[in-house]
Formats: C-alpha cells, structure tokens, sequence
C-alpha cells in the first residue's frame, strides 16, 4: 500500500466519549482517498460514489500520529476503488495498528457530472489488477 496522507487527533477532532469522532475519520479517509484517485486516473474531476463497509477497529485518541495508505483495487471504465487503512503510527517503535479500513469508489465526470471514462492509458496500466482477479477464479 502506498502513504498518501498523515494526521493528527487534536482535541477538536474528538467526540463525546473522548475519541476520534467517526465523521472526521470519514472526512479524513474520503479526502485521502480522493487525492490518490486524482492522481492514479490523471483528473482532479472525481466524485466519490460509493463507501463500503467501514470498520473502526481501534479508538483513536488525542494526540494519535495516524497514517493514511491506499490501494489500488478495481479500474473500471469510469470509476476506480480502492482499498484504504488508517493506521495509528508509534513514533518510537515504528509500529504500526490498524484503526479503520474500507473501500472507496471514485467515479471521473464531465463538466455536467456525467460519468466519463478514464483515461486509455490509465485502463491500460492497470488493466493486470482485472486479468489477476480472472486467473483467481
Ligand atoms: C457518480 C455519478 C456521476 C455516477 O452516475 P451514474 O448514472 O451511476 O453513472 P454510470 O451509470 O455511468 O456509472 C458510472 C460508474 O459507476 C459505477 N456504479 C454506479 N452505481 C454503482 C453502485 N451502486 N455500486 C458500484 N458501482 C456503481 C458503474 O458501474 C460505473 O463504473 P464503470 O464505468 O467503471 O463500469 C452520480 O452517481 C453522482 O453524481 N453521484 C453523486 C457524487 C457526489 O456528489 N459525491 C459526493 C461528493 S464528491
């Protein structure tokens, strides 16, 4: 997976029970999510279609250093998914704990926001991540 944002849990992020308030994790992980979605499909013209299933694994608390890696799952004519983590970083150690996953479906439109496809040469290159879900049929 590949590092495509970091954050920090400040007080204002917090919610009543004194953890990271889920909402702001939603924000953080579709803001990420939709910067390497720009930068993969080559568009800053991406909306965000789809959040699948989200796990709050761990509580997140003031002063956590989380950071944000993505994946490339799926790239479809028009739309791409990809798979991204949060993970609660320990500055001594190194250590890494996963804190929140799921998948995020970004669609490329127009000027109107009409779907459009992505481009050829982005399809091409990532054209092996459909063949490898063939051959594991
Ligand atoms: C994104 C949007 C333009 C798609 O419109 P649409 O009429 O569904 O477009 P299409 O039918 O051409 O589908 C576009 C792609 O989305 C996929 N899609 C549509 N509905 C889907 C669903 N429920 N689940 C998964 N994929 C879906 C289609 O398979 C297609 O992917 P592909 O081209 O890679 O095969 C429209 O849903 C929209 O404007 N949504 C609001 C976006 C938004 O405001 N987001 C929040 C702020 S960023």
């Amino acid at each position: 997976m590949q590092l495509i944002s970091q954050r920090l849990c400040m007080e204002k992020d917090l919610g009543i029970h004194g953890n990271l308030f889920g909402g702001i994790m939603l924000s953080w992980l579709d803001e990420a999510a939709a910067t390497m979605a720009y930068e993969v499909c080559h568009s800053p013209n991406m909306v965000t279609l789809k959040i699948d299933e989200v796990i709050f694994t761990k509580p997140v608390k003031i002063g956590f250093h989380l950071k944000i890696y993505g994946e490339v799952l799926r790239l479809g004519k028009s739309s791409i998914t990809l798979l991204v983590e949060a993970r609660k970083h320990n500055v001594y150690s190194g250590e890494e704990t996963l804190v929140c996953s799921t998948n995020f479906t970004f669609v490329r439109i127009d000027d109107h926001g009409d779907a459009i496809p992505i481009s050829e040469r982005v399809r091409e290159r990532y054209a092996h991540l459909d063949a490898s879900k063939k051959e594991s049929k």
